[in-house]
């Protein structure tokens, strides 16, 4: 997602009034990847057995927070991301909105805090996008990108889990990310700082895997390389995933993608391009790559909910750079518009994969 907002866009947000128009006055032509705020968040917050009392929406905006929260002081919190999309015919859908409701059961069972119930969660996201169903753009100018968060709210002192946890939705429009599906990322594989060990957190969506990759993140951008490609912990030689997505190598007939063994997120995306890409009749491997193979891939594409199916033009390892192909005849290309095809309800969802908000 894209950069944080000033808190004047913050101001001017929170004065704007709510009509009863289709579209929020907005230049819907010219939407990018930073944070808009819409009208309404959704919190909810657990009780003492675990239990969420029943949720509710409230105007977005600042909220309060024990400075004792463990979520401030343990980094006892958890974030999700999926879009919800316009149809043609103006209806609004979410893609596999349930995958993301038991990937944040499983993140929570890891980090000891109750997390809503695949219902409750669905239900709550379904409630957030239609009280911001002005923010979701027309047909082809982009999505309303929608966060849940789970965080250890309530206030602990000696290290521990939050008494009281606090689930919260928001949502903001964003983009298309790259209007013609097929402007490609050059990767930069890190070989000094890990993203995730074995035994961490890396296969669950902690908010604490996130910082940690910035400055790795930010010193590609300032050498002009787009992200990072981040090796795996134990032995600095088999390929893991990018900062926020999913990566695949493509070479003849074979697509392959590191298998999923708790240090990279299980993303929807690369499940979905997995399906896809057998039903296309490809063979798929979820395996340990190591870097060479990387480096004599035809192809190599990134996926997740933020980029969808990017292609990667170049990745540059120990000062050498190897290219790929993109373009038109590429095999991302082909996911990429039969995923968003589907994501936007132009290619029949014959797999169950899309629900309607109304
Ligand atoms: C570290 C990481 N890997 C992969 C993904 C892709 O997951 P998904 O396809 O579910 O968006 C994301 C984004 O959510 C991510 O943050």
């Amino acid at each position: 997602m894209g950069s944080a907002q000033s808190s004047s866009t913050h101001k001017v947000n929170e004065k704007r009034s709510i009509g009863k128009e289709k579209y929020a006055n907005f230049d819907w032509d010219n939407l990018g990847f930073s944070l808009t705020p819409t009208d309404y968040m959704y919190i909810m917050k657990s009780n003492k057995d675990g239990n969420f009392s029943k949720g509710s929406l409230t105007p977005y905006g600042t909220f309060e927070i024990s400075p004792a929260a463990a979520v401030l002081n343990y980094g006892q919190g958890l974030f999700e991301g999926l879009k919800a999309y316009r149809k043609e015919d103006g209806r609004i859908q979410l893609f596999r909105v349930e995958e993301n409701a038991n990937r944040m059961k499983m993140g929570a069972e890891r980090l000891l805090m109750p997390s809503p119930s695949v219902e409750e969660f669905v239900n709550a996201v379904k409630q957030t996008v239609l009280a911001n169903k002005r923010w979701v753009p027309p047909y082809g100018k982009g999505s309303l990108y929608i966060r849940p968060l789970l965080m250890g709210s309530g206030g602990v002192l000696g290290i521990g889990p939050a008494p009281e946890c606090t689930f919260l939705i928001f949502t903001s429009p964003i983009g298309i990310w790259y209007k013609d599906g097929s402007k490609p990322k050059s990767l930069l594989i890190e070989d000094g700082l890990s993203r995730a060990a074995p035994g961490g957190t890396g296969g669950v969506k902690s908010i604490t895997n996130y910082a940690p990759v910035f400055e790795a993140v930010n010193e590609a951008k300032a050498k002009g390389f787009t992200d990072v490609l981040f090796l795996d912990a134990a032995t600095g030689k088999y390929i893991e995933e990018v900062s926020s997505c999913n990566v695949f190598i493509v070479k003849g007939n074979i697509i392959s993608t590191p298998g999923i063994q708790g240090t990279i997120l299980p993303g929807i995306t690369r499940k979905s391009v997995i399906e896809l890409a057998l039903d296309f009749g490809y063979q798929v491997e979820e395996r340990s790559i190591p870097v060479e193979d990387v480096i004599e891939a035809d192809e190599v594409f990134c996926t997740g909910t933020a980029v969808g199916i990017s292609p990667v033009s170049s990745i540059t390892y120990k000062n050498k750079r190897a290219k790929y192909k993109t373009g038109a005849k590429s095999v991302s290309q082909k996911l990429c518009e039969t995923l968003t095809g589907i994501q936007s309800g132009c290619i029949k969802d014959t797999k169950g994969w899309t629900v309607l908000v109304e």
